[in-house]
């Protein structure tokens, strides 16, 4: 019986404060714009996966996902095990004694203990883990930058999602991708009071993936040109800033603001896209009444390519945040709703960033 290496790990799920959406090089996944993001690093919303390699196992590789093989000669996945694969070669040709792993075939084992691919950054997380489980099946050198450098080849937002607390995502300007990077803006530890309330409001899979809903919007949106040179490099220094100043009342609007203009590319997109839905806008409606009672900006909303809303506070305001919500979801019938949505609204969906 031959032998089998493993390694596991988990990634945990980021939500951007100011999106990547559109991509300048499909292929290498380069986007059209740097975004920025807060990794969830204590929060239940993560990937674990387990990697495998043996000379015993069937002579392709395979990858189960919550238990149901998926597809792996897509070129995304074929891409971050071909780089991981080299750079074990590297190592094996530098010390004759190791083992060929780079040979064995791969097995892959993640589970996500929160929906797939209904807008709740399952792919971040899932490609972090994946691409992190193989390097430290291979046992690689590599540091999260050049892993980054490898997930973001899987899933564009899954490069941030090797770093913790803030993390922004250079776009680079390389045609080969090499500074097309995730970077750490802060440590959690930095602003340790950011906390994120995630409302499911559908765990349904979303309508339009963010790949096709991306391309249809850079081929097609009018706003989309100002929205990726102008409007997110400003919002990108502003946020950095922002956080290095422990400014929420910035931090907020930034991330509101840039919330509502993806959306707003996603609907000038032909034909259009709608991620958000009757639900998300009452949440919407939520924080503006928080804010308004506050007289500042205590909640901050941001949706990525679904209904789901996260909301973004500090631990200090969370009896108003959380509390508020509370009360305005129990008292709605839509919050539950017909399509049998979870809403969580109660301490276990606090999610401390
Ligand atoms: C709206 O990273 O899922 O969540 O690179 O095609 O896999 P691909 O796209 P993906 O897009 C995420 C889009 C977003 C914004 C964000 O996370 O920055």
């Amino acid at each position: 019986m031959s032998e089998i290496y493993r390694a596991s790990t988990t990634a945990p799920v980021n939500i951007a404060v100011i999106k990547y959406w559109g991509k300048r090089d499909p292929k290498l996944n380069l986007p059209t714009n740097s975004s920025l993001s807060v990794t969830l690093s204590q929060s239940d919303l993560r990937t674990h996966t387990t990697a495998s390699c043996s000379p015993s196992y069937p002579s392709e590789d395979a990858l189960l996902l919550n238990g149901q093989a998926q597809d792996v000669s897509g070129a995304r996945t074929q891409a971050c095990f071909r780089e991981l694969r080299a750079l074990r070669q590297t190592l094996e040709a530098s010390d004759s004694s190791l083992p060929k792993l780079a040979s064995y075939p791969l097995r892959i084992v993640s589970e996500n203990n929160f929906p797939t691919a209904a807008g709740l950054a399952s792919s971040a997380a899932g490609f972090a883990a994946l691409v992190r489980a193989i390097a430290n099946l291979y046992e690689l050198p590599s540091s999260p930058t050049d892993l980054s450098r490898i997930a973001r080849q899987g899933s564009g937002s899954a490069c941030r999602s090797l770093f913790g607390g803030y993390v922004g995502w250079e776009q680079g300007a390389a045609t080969d991708g090499s500074d097309s990077v995730a970077f750490q803006v802060a440590p959690a530890s930095y602003w340790p009071s950011m906390r994120a309330l995630i409302l499911v409001v559908s765990a349904a899979k979303k309508g339009v993936s963010s790949t096709t809903g991306m391309q249809t919007t850079v081929a097609t949106s009018s706003l989309f040109p100002s929205r990726a040179s102008e409007t997110v490099p400003r919002r990108m220094a502003e946020m950095q800033k922002a956080i290095q100043e422990k400014d929420f009342e910035t931090f907020g609007k930034v991330t509101m603001m840039d919330s509502n203009s993806f959306h707003a590319t996603c609907l000038d997109t032909y034909p259009p896209i709608f991620y958000l839905n009757d639900v998300s806008r009452a949440a919407i409606k939520v924080v503006e009444v928080i804010n308004e009672a506050a007289g500042r900006i205590v909640a901050a909303y941001t949706f990525d390519a679904g209904p789901n809303a996260v909301v973004y506070y500090l631990e200090e305001n969370e009896k108003l945040v959380a509390g508020l919500f509370k009360a305005a979801l129990g008292d709605k019938d839509g919050w539950k709703g017909a399509r049998g949505d979870k809403v969580e609204s109660n301490a276990d969906a606090l999610q401390k960033a």
